[in-house]
């Protein structure tokens, strides 16, 4: 079921003990320190929000640790920023106890990425709750792995009521951050158990990539998902003019510029930077909608990676 968001632009005004307190402007100001320090916080924070809301909603259940959570789940073993939530909460916490949600900064974090990663800044609701249960097999089952195909990837977005124009815009994400050899090695070396390179990949590319990635080699090396080297961490959209000539690196990539389905929203968003920026900003905040939990469900953790209130044991 889709529940659309009953969150409000400024939530928190006036909910903290200083009834001053800006909570966005301190989300803000931890981001952009820890941005400092560390530029691929920007990718970090745009594929949170992506892992968290498509499991669950948008309640923070990605960030528990524990024993079979969504966190140890393989398609977000490598799902990176869990510190860089940690950071943005303590601060949040100092100011305003025991008020803002991590589901909330979870959406603020990323933001703020996306406006420090040179996309356009928007508004966000607040106002969510955290939920009480992470499990790995909802992750596993709910996330899109590596190798979904595009019908299947139309539908899993299609079941969180995000249809195909935001799905395009949304995978855009992959305009920042990187991705493993093991997560594409399949299209360099045996696409479709063909013993072949993914004829769809620009061969020079595959050349390239094949150095990185050798086939026998047990290294997980990292490459830019999006190839343009000179905008690799930057949000705009030269992902889409590079998937154009071939240079995607997952399936998914390429596969959305070759079909009819999603092939006109490449073409527009490859064209378009400020098309891109305005939609991409419009499809976060759809997907920041996502089965949202509001009062009196969930609650507000005092910490993100755990939840106040363990439920008794069951006999
Ligand atoms: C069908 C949809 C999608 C699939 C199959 C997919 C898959 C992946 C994979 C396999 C990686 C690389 C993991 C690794 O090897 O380390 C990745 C990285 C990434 N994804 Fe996606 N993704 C999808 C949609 C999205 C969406 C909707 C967003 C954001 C709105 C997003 C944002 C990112 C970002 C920013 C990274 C880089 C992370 C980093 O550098 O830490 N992805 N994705």
């Amino acid at each position: 079921m889709i529940m659309q968001s009953t969150c409000l632009v400024g939530y928190y005004k006036g909910k903290c003990p200083n009834n001053c307190t800006d909570v966005e402007a301190i989300v803000r100001s931890s981001v952009t320190s820890q941005f400092g320090l560390d530029p691929t916080i920007i990718p970090q924070l745009i594929r949170l929000q992506f892992h968290d809301c498509f499991v669950r909603g948008c309640d923070a259940s990605i960030l528990l640790d524990g024993n079979s959570t969504e966190k140890t789940a393989t398609p977000n073993l490598t799902v990176r920023g869990f510190n860089v939530i940690d950071r943005i909460k303590f601060a949040v916490e100092d100011q305003c106890p025991g008020v803002v949600s991590c589901a909330d900064i979870i959406i603020m974090a990323a933001r703020e990425a996306v406006f420090l990663g040179g996309g356009q800044f928007y508004n966000v609701t607040t106002g969510r709750r955290d939920g009480l249960i992470s499990l790995e097999s909802d992750a596993l089952a709910l996330l899109p792995h590596a190798n979904i195909s595009i019908s299947d990837s139309i539908a899993t977005f299609a079941s969180r009521g995000i249809d195909v124009p935001d799905m395009v815009t949304l995978i855009g994400g992959h305009t920042v951050g990187f991705a493993r050899c093991s997560s594409f090695k399949d299209r360099l070396y045996n696409f479709n158990n063909t013993g072949q390179a993914d004829p769809t990949m620009d061969t020079l590319l595959v050349t390239v990539l094949k150095q990185t990635c050798p086939q026998n080699s047990a290294t997980n090396n990292i490459v830019n998902l999006d190839q343009n080297t000179a905008s690799a961490n930057t949000v705009d959209n030269s992902y889409y003019q590079q998937i154009k000539i071939n240079r995607g690196i997952l399936r998914i990539d390429q596969e959305i510029d070759l079909d009819f389905q999603t092939s006109p929203t490449v073409r527009l968003l490859a064209y378009s930077n400020v098309i891109f920026n305005a939609q991409f900003a419009a499809a976060m905040f759809k997907l920041g909608a996502v089965n949202v939990l509001t009062e009196p469900l969930g609650e507000i953790r005092t910490s993100c990676r755990s939840i106040n209130h363990p439920p008794p044991p069951s006999r």
